[in-house]
């Protein structure tokens, strides 16, 4: 199998009958002789670069008290002389290196709907972020160094006051380990735990998300909110109204005419199916895709993806549904012949030419896949070469 999901001994199948979502699973040498693709200095770059900031946060703990401070951080704002106690986290390392983000390949025997980013987490000796629980599953991947981590789940979940942290006030760990390169640690939401740098160390975590009701509730009236009203819209009337004694009073009449418009709103199957397809593969606020220094034409598009390929930017999200594509927020209904090419394109996140041969003189086609490699969504190379960003960006449309 091309991607062989890391986790050890353990079958996929057990794995997702007994730990996904369940309990924890300490995963000895995961991934043997793992190496971080990213080394301290790139990892500060990134933290000091304001033009496409990632997010991140610098923890320390001094003498007992913690501290948080968000970024882009200035050079002299990361205590690299200062040996014990800090921690640095950059969020959605994914989507600034393809080699991170290839590392996710590796778990994609969940869903990509579910997943979140990878955060890379540099420390130093007795660094971390203190007991705490995630509302997410998130496989903590040893990269570098050694940590000591403590986990186990708890009645008591209270946080502690007057911390910048949501810190634990109790926690008692029933677990422990000491992670090594290429070591993980499986932890379902809910599960207490702390991981302690011994000496310094690097920790990929991959999280995954899941939307509260209330997220997707809040995000779908937002998107009713802003798409027109399809069909009439009719507006409240009162012709033959009686003149009112208690004119502060919401008359019957309009109570009842207003209640029913929201009680009787019901939006169609299809529209709430295209909803979750956007939501689900909306990228984050902060992403930005970078257009190609030398816009082609459509002809030299066609030659050049018959002979290099393609593959999805490493920060475009894809999924399909039923009869709809959904890519980076946007739903199209391809025609069906175009749906094998799109889904093979959507799973593996490449195509090779001989995959889409067939499609290859489907002018309509192109053109939506043109319009993508355009916009920074896609890009030629079945494989991503070592560098291949280039300096022009633009929103994300
Ligand atoms: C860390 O890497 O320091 C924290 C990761 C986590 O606890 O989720
Ligand atoms: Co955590």
């Amino acid at each position: 199998m091309r991607n062989k999901p890391p986790l050890g001994q353990t079958s996929l199948k057990h794995f997702m009958s007994h730990h996904w979502q369940r309990r924890p699973l300490l995963v000895r040498q995961a991934l043997p002789d793992f190496k971080s693709p990213l080394s301290l200095q790139r990892l500060l770059e990134i933290a000091h670069n304001e033009e496409d900031p990632a997010e991140s946060r610098l923890i320390r703990r001094q003498r007992g008290r913690w501290s948080l401070a968000h970024g882009p951080f200035a050079e002299d704002e990361i205590p690299l002389e200062a040996k014990r106690h800090w921690t640095l986290l950059l969020q959605g390392m994914d989507l600034h290196d393809d080699a991170i983000r290839s590392l996710l390949d590796r778990f994609r025997f969940i869903a990509d709907a579910r997943l979140d980013d990878l955060m890379i987490s540099y420390a130093v000796d007795g660094g971390g972020v203190g007991p705490h629980l995630d509302s997410y599953d998130v496989f903590l991947l040893q990269a570098q160094g050694r940590r000591h981590w403590r986990w186990g789940k708890q009645a008591d979940n209270t946080l502690r006051d007057a911390v910048p942290l949501k810190l634990l006030r109790e926690f008692t760990p029933s677990d422990e380990a000491i992670l090594e390169p290429g070591d993980m640690l499986y932890l379902p939401p809910g599960w207490a735990h702390d991981g302690v740098a011994m000496g310094e160390c690097m920790t990929f975590s991959i999280g995954f998300r899941a939307p509260s009701r209330h997220e997707l509730l809040h995000a779908w009236l937002a998107d009713c909110a802003d798409s027109p009203i399809r069909g009439t819209d009719p507006r409240f009337r009162d012709p033959g109204v009686k003149a009112t004694t208690s004119p502060a009073r919401i008359p019957d009449a309009m109570q009842r005419e207003l209640s029913g418009w929201i009680e009787n709103w019901r939006p169609d199957a299809q529209s709430i199916s295209r909803f979750i397809g956007r939501f689900l593969t909306e990228p984050k606020p902060n992403v930005w895709f970078e257009t190609t220094d030398h816009p082609i034409s459509r002809t030299a598009f066609a030659q050049d993806v018959a002979r290099k390929g393609l593959r999805a930017d490493r920060r475009s999200r894809l999924a399909y549904r039923g009869k709809d594509f959904f890519i980076n927020g946007e739903c199209i209904e391809p025609e069906s012949g175009w749906r094998p090419v799109l889904h093979r394109l959507a799973d593996q996140r490449c195509l090779a030419p001989r995959e889409f041969a067939e499609r290859m003189d489907d002018p309509a086609l192109l053109d939506l896949l043109h319009d993508w490699f355009e916009a920074g969504w896609i890009r030629f190379d079945a494989k991503p070469a070592a560098s291949d960003v280039g300096p022009r960006r633009k929103p994300l449309r």
